[in-house]
């Protein structure tokens, strides 16, 4: 995000938490980011190595710690072998650092950002506090037990904008079963 936009979410964000006591909702945290709430993956090669066995995930989902976690064992990946000639993987893993959660990008973005991984617990975004907090009330059937998703790490199988970067609620529809109301 530039500066102009950056300073004007926390102009924003300021004077709705301060002027009427209001704290920023949901639909808060996308106005002003052109409908999209953690930027979209937007660099060929990361899409490209990245992006073949799930969807390349927005760089806004983890912090730098974790992505640099995960680009250090890419050789032992979730049971795969994800490896990359070191020259791709110093590229891509420049364009993620930059853009991970804690770089400032818009506000959903920074809810990803404080999640530290003890060396113990695997680097997951579906790890963090956050989404787990926004996915607790989903039973497994609808996640594990569905052969049409298979594991929370599948975002698009429920977020059908999620490539564009927009995990809105409203656009939610859980792949197998349907729209979710909750
Ligand atoms: C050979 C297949 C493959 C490739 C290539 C691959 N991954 Fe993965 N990745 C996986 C598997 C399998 C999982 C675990 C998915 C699950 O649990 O359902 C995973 C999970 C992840 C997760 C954790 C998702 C979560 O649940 O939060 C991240 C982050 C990730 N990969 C990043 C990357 C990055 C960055 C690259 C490119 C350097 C990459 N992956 C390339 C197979 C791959
Ligand atoms: C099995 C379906 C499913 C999968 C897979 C899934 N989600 Fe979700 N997600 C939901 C549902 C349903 C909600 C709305 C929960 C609610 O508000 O009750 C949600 C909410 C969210 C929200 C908050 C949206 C809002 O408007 O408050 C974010 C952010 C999010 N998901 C990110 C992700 C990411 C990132 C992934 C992949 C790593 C993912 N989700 C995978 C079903 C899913």
């Amino acid at each position: 995000m530039n500066k102009t936009r950056f300073l004007a979410a926390t102009l924003l964000g300021t004077s709705l938490l301060g002027g009427v006591g209001l704290v920023i909702g949901d639909d808060d945290l996308r106005r002003g980011f052109g409908g999209h709430d953690v930027a979209p993956a937007d660099f060929a090669p990361y899409q490209e190595e990245c992006g073949g066995c799930h969807m390349a995930y927005p760089p806004g989902l983890l912090p730098a710690d974790a992505w640099q976690r995960v680009f250090d064992n890419l050789d032992d990946h979730y049971g795969d072998n994800a490896e990359l000639p070191p020259e791709q993987a110093r590229l891509i893993r420049g364009y993620v650092l930059q853009h991970a959660a804690d770089s400032n990008g818009p506000l959903r973005t920074r809810a990803f950002a404080a999640q530290a991984f003890p060396a113990s617990q695997e680097v997951r975004i579906s790890g963090t506090a956050y989404f787990k907090h926004k996915h607790n009330e989903l039973p497994a059937r609808l996640v594990e037990g569905n052969p049409a998703v298979g594991s929370f790490s599948n975002c698009q199988a429920c977020h059908t904008q999620a490539e564009q970067g927009s995990f809105n609620e409203h656009q939610v529809r859980i792949a197998g079963h349907g729209r979710w109301d909750d």
